[in-house]
């Protein structure tokens, strides 16, 4: 039940969870409670976590650094962390317009965070659901040019829209909505990839916290992407999505969470 500032501090939120196990302290007592018990039952879960947001960082610089992108819609943002996407374009080009969506209400809380563009790019939040793209795009448009490339990233999310058909939908959506030369971005759970033990811990999951989540399997996953062309090394664990030298250490070899990247053709 949320209080009179809208946060649920009673329900554990996949927000706040994720930001534990990433080792941040936006969370409450519930969310920790949950997280750990999570983690008790499938111990990966930290490893997917941090593998996600690497996966994140080697993505939007290769993007930026590589294909000269220099505008990106992040659906599904998560609390603030280190190396937001805006900070990871920004370094490589200050020019560059990020446009972050959520729907959690201690998100949007801090989404202040996320608004620290340099003067020669711009930032923007979004307080909407991803399963309504269309005011997604009509927002984004107030800081995204839509006639020029973007790089529509969908880190941990798709697994909330738990309808196949209606993530499906989404994805081609926003991804109708930009020119040629855009990108899909998605990383997304499986019970593949060493994922077998996360059956129980979701199950868990959606029997105490919110949202409800799913995992699919990596030829399910393979569906968003049609239509693109698959940068490689393809759909893989994010984990061994062009991993940096820096990384290789101390990097479990492979985590239950698909990554990929697409070209819109
Ligand atoms: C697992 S976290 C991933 C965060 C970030 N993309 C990353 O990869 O580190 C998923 C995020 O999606 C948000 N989320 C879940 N369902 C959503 C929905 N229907 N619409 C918008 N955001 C949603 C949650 O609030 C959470 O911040």
């Amino acid at each position: 039940m949320p209080g009179l500032d809208g946060l649920d501090r009673g329900t554990a939120h996949n927000a706040r969870v994720w930001n534990h196990w990433l080792g941040g302290k936006d969370n409450y007592s519930v969310d920790r409670a949950v997280g750990d018990h999570i983690f008790g039952m499938f111990p990966n879960i930290v490893h997917v976590a941090r593998a996600d947001r690497a996966f994140l960082g080697r993505v939007v610089r290769f993007l930026a650094e590589e294909c000269g992108v220099r505008q990106f819609l992040d659906i599904g943002t998560g609390l603030p962390t280190v190396d937001n996407t805006h900070e990871v374009a920004q370094r490589v080009a200050p020019e560059s317009r990020i446009v972050y969506v959520d729907n959690d209400p201690l998100v949007l809380m801090h989404a202040r965070a996320l608004l620290t563009s340099t003067p020669e790019g711009a930032t923007d939040y979004i307080d909407a659901d991803a399963r309504e793209p269309g005011t997604i795009l009509e927002a984004a448009s107030d800081t995204l040019d839509f006639d020029r490339p973007v790089a529509v990233m969908m880190l941990g999310i798709l697994n909330f829209v738990i309808d196949d058909d209606q993530a499906r939908a989404t994805v081609a959506r926003l991804m109708d909505a930009v020119p040629s030369g855009s990108y899909l971005v998605l990383t997304h759970p499986t019970l593949e990839l060493g994922g077998e033990g996360n059956v129980e811990a979701m199950k868990f999951w959606n029997e105490n916290a919110t949202p409800p989540i799913t995992s699919r399997t990596g030829r399910e996953i393979a569906r968003f992407l049609d239509g693109l062309d698959l940068l490689e090394p393809g759909l893989v664990s994010c984990a061994h999505w062009r991993p940096e030298f820096a990384e290789l250490d101390g990097t479990p070899a492979q985590v239950s969470q698909y990554g990929a990247v697409g070209r819109k053709p």
